[in-house]
């Protein structure tokens, strides 16, 4: 009994949530993802939802005015042509998502990294990360209702034929929001694959518009009626990596990152975007991340009982570090991210014809 008592005893005081990284402290990767040193120490704050943010309305890219485009491209600009030293910059956010994923933040006591892909931190994580680089890009636009557009490849409207292919405004040669490393045949006007294993498809355009349908379908509607099932498996403090995806996350949203990376990248990883290591060095991974997020919302207003969040406060109560828009530590608890709404963005509705068309 006295072994079984220090068993549970030691269970307690481990079964923590995730503490807060300190990203700059912990890093423990190759130098490619750790973040610029001088932030060792700085003091973080808890983030608050600012209720005097204007309401920003997060548009699909493809109707975008040309407006929209030439500010989106004079945001991506300005970040790219932040200094190093500045953790709000372009290459820096890109550390930040690897960072988190690739073998990257080792707590002082915790033989394994942190992994917040491959489990219930995938879509909280990542809509943080997308709230601080939103916010980023409308501090160096110095414009408060800037929106982060989304790529809304989950579209299969014949009518919309630049909805389900990458955005023309981001396959501009020379553009800020181009990247060289990328797949050939994932260029507009070619309509993704969301079941590919990467590169070319040999699959006519109306076999892709329903197998995509269909898709969307079986992951995030028929597939998809739990929290486990949607989230992904409880991922805690003290964890080997991921236990496992949500139906979401592993497919399509793994299938558009494989789609748009180059498959014959050196790595043999699908660079840029097929590689956690590197995907956020594509600018499109910042509007394929803000569709995954707006059909996060979608998935909570379909119809189901257990269409919600994880209620354990291993999830809830789990922080993680972030760099605002002013440069600063800033610490965000998982309860704090699941009512889009309180941070102040919304979604153009689109058509979700996948709702029905995939059955
Ligand atoms: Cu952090 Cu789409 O991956």
């Amino acid at each position: 009994w006295g072994s079984i008592l220090a068993m549970l005893i030691v269970n307690v005081v481990t079964a923590v949530p995730l503490p807060p990284p300190d990203v700059a402290e912990y890093c423990n990767s190759e130098e490619r993802c750790c973040m610029p040193r001088p932030y060792v120490g700085q003091p973080a704050h808890q983030f608050y939802p600012d209720p005097e943010l204007p309401i920003r309305i997060r548009r699909p890219v493809h109707l975008l005015t040309d407006a929209e485009v030439a500010r989106l491209e004079r945001a991506y600009q300005l970040q790219k042509d932040l200094p190093d030293s500045d953790p709000r910059s372009f290459t820096n956010q890109a550390k930040l998502h690897c960072l988190y994923c690739d073998s990257g933040i080792y707590y002082p006591d915790n033989p394994w990294p942190l992994e917040i892909h491959n489990g219930w931190f995938f879509f909280p994580w990542h809509r943080m990360f997308l709230y601080f680089h939103e916010r980023i890009l409308a501090k160096l636009l110095d414009d408060d209702t800037f929106a982060l557009p989304f790529w809304n490849w989950d579209n299969q409207t014949p009518e919309e034929p630049y909805a389900n292919v990458l955005p023309i405004s981001y396959a501009k040669s020379g553009s800020p929001l181009w990247n060289q490393q990328r797949n050939k045949c994932a260029e507009p006007p070619l309509i993704i694959d969301l079941n590919t294993i990467g590169g070319c498809t040999a699959k006519s355009p109306s076999v892709l518009r329903t197998e995509n349908d269909r898709i969307m379908y079986t992951q995030v509607v028929s597939g998809a009626m739990s929290p486990q099932l949607f989230y992904g498996m409880p991922y805690r403090y003290g964890d080997a990596g991921g236990h496992g995806p949500g139906t979401f996350e592993d497919n399509p949203h793994g299938t558009v990152h494989l789609w748009v990376g180059n498959p014959d990248s050196e790595s043999g990883m699908f660079d840029d975007m097929g590689n956690f290591g590197r995907a956020a060095r594509d600018p499109i991974f910042y509007a394929h991340h803000s569709n995954v997020d707006r059909i996060w919302t979608v998935w909570n207003t379909l119809p189901g009982e257990q269409r919600k969040a994880p209620v354990d406060p291993d999830f809830l109560d789990a922080r993680f570090t972030f760099f605002d828009e002013n440069g600063d530590l800033i610490i965000v608890n998982v309860s704090q991210t699941l009512d889009n709404e309180l941070l102040r963005f919304r979604y153009e509705q689109m058509p979700t014809g996948w709702v029905t068309n995939g059955q």
